[in-house]
């Protein structure tokens, strides 16, 4: 069954443990943080010490995105501060290659990302390490974007490319998820959906979670 990930970038920061916890009553499988440095993109969110805080409100695997130049500085915080797993950008400045090795080497989950503009095929080489593969379905930045067009035709392609393989990785799409094209990504070859404004702009969390993974009866 497809898992879902509400991204906490739309939620109410001033009462982030409150939303934290009531994505989590609500049946998310995990909580995606969106972390940007004001310089891999141009917002800056949070660091370590708001990983740490959202630790403390709940029991739910934290999936760390980091939206950051040179990442390999500073995984062992985010794991220190209870990243489950981490992913770093493929086009992000720094060393890819050492900043999987570091998350690896933290125990975490090795979380590599890539860009609509971004081929697939430059995640090739480091498919064989890594257990997730984020194919980003909006420009990294900003919530609430509309889904790029061709999206679902590069799951489809990462889908296949991870059988050719023979790797294991998951699939996670990130960005304009909606409840209208949640079974389509599911179907096109996504594991875990991340959604944001979806859930927090909506009143009711659990129904917004329930209606993400209506391609229940597809798996
Ligand atoms: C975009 C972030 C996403 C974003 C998704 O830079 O990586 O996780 O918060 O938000 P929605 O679901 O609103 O597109
Ligand atoms: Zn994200």
């Amino acid at each position: 069954m497809v898992r879902i990930a509400p991204s906490i970038l739309s939620a109410d920061f001033g009462r982030l443990a409150d939303e934290v916890r009531a994505v989590t009553a609500a049946g998310a499988d995990l909580i995606h943080v969106d972390v940007m440095d004001g310089h891999f993109v141009p917002p800056i969110t949070i660091g370590p010490l708001v990983v740490e805080a959202i630790r403390r409100a709940t029991d739910l695997p934290l999936d760390v995105h980091l939206m950051i130049e040179t990442p390999e500085r500073h995984i062992e915080d985010f794991v220190r501060a209870g990243a489950n797993g981490v992913t770093v950008h493929v086009e992000a400045p720094g060393d890819t290659t050492a900043a999987l090795a570091a998350i690896r080497r933290a125990g975490a989950r090795v979380g590599l990302a890539l860009n609509p503009p971004t081929a697939l095929e430059r995640t090739r080489p480091f498919l064989g390490g890594i257990d997730l593969l984020l194919v980003m379905s909006v420009n990294p930045g900003w919530g609430g974007q509309p889904f790029v067009p061709g999206s679902m035709e590069k799951l489809a392609a990462a889908h296949r490319l991870r059988a050719e393989s023979g790797a294991t990785f998951d699939i996670e799409v990130d960005g304009g998820i909606k409840p209208h094209n949640a079974a389509e990504a599911a179907a096109s070859g996504a594991d875990i959906l991340v959604a944001g404004s979806a859930i927090f702009a909506a009143p009711d969390y659990r129904a917004v979670v329930d209606a993400l993974r209506s391609d229940r009866a597809r798996s």
